[in-house]
């Protein structure tokens, strides 16, 4: 059937074109406006405010994975400066003491630039982790890199580096099998929507149909998968999951920073699972972009701040 998408489905696909630009990425990290509503979802620009945000994150019971913000790399110097700053991460990480492991993006690591350089900086970090006993979740882009990112992972595993997990998005068809995959492998999987533009001939492209296949999938990984990860902030989805009583000690939830912050602590008090997403880093265009593709209400309010910086109207 012919998908005839909406205004709201037109805003998101456009806002995440918009996330791929170079030069609004310069200018909306340039312009005190944009850097100050960066600030509700990435937890600063240094490792030191990161650390600061996950330590307050600690202190309320919630976990936390950082993820020093960059992607679609092109240079291979700049690959490799991002996998070394993974090694700082983890080095800091196993210093502090603070309970957080990182995520990272395959393309930050050089996959644009070739699959070798890629492997090899993904393998520093994964070492790296071995070393200080920590794990690596590494996270899913655009369908464009869903097969390689999958294919590297695959590759790793099999060289025996069980300290790293993928993430699955239900709104692709794929995922039904690549969940199947996943178990069969026994990695740890983030189940979430996913976050970029996709076509319909790949991606459901109703949210009601992606909601569906999302509960569909996170049953099948709580029976069956290696301590899954809930990613979403859908009180509808979650009260479901909850539901089903599964052992709180199997699996957790994960949410974004600065999104639902009250649902993340009262699930904690609940007795829930739940590890925080915090992104740090001067590269948080792109990253800003899909959180504003999320909700048009970001969006209006965003734009409300341009116009007006001191909230005066
Ligand atoms: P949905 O979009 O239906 O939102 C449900 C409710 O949550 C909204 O009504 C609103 O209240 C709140 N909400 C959601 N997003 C919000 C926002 N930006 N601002 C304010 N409120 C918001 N995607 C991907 O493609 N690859 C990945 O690797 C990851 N990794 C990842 C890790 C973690 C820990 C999370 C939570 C999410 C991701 N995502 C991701 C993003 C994910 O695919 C998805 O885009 C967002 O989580 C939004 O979807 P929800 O499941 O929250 O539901």
């Amino acid at each position: 059937m012919l998908h005839v998408p909406g205004a709201a489905e037109l805003l998101r696909t456009s806002l995440l074109h918009m996330s791929d630009s170079k030069t609004l990425a310069g200018w909306f990290t340039r312009n005190p406006a944009g850097r100050h509503l960066s600030e509700r979802f990435v937890a600063g620009e240094t490792l030191d405010s990161a650390i600061a945000a996950v330590r307050e994150l600690n202190a309320g019971g919630i976990r936390a994975s950082l993820d020093h913000l960059g992607e679609a790399v092109t240079n291979p110097a700049e690959a490799m400066k991002a996998a070394d700053s993974y090694l700082v991460i983890l080095d800091r990480l196993r210093e502090t003491g603070v309970n957080s492991n990182v995520s990272l993006k395959l393309t930050q690591m050089g996959l644009d630039v070739s699959q070798m350089l890629c492997l090899e900086n993904l393998l520093r970090v994964l070492d790296k982790a071995r070393e200080v006993g920590n794990f690596v979740r590494i996270d899913m882009e655009s369908s464009r890199h869903t097969e390689d990112t999958l294919r590297i992972f695959e590759h790793v595993w099999g060289r025996g580096y069980t300290n790293c997990g993928i993430v699955l998005q239900a709104y692709l068809y794929r995922t039904e099998r690549d969940v199947e995959w996943a178990i069969e492998l026994g990695c740890r999987v983030r189940l979430c929507k996913g976050a970029y533009a996709e076509p319909p001939s790949i991606a459901f492209p109703e949210k009601r149909d992606v909601d569906a296949n999302y509960v569909r999938l996170a049953r099948r990984l709580l029976d069956g998968g290696n301590f899954p990860a809930m990613a979403t902030h859908d009180l509808r989805i979650i009260r479901q999951v909850a539901g089903w009583r599964p052992d709180p000690n199997s699996f957790e939830f994960q949410m974004l920073y600065g999104v639902r912050p009250d649902l993340q602590r009262q699930l904690v008090t609940l007795g829930w699972g739940m590890r925080a997403y915090v992104p740090f880093g001067s590269d948080w265009y792109a990253y800003f972009m899909r959180r504003l593709a999320e909700r048009p209400a970001n969006l209006l309010f965003f734009l409300s701040q341009l116009v007006h910086p001191n909230g005066q109207s």
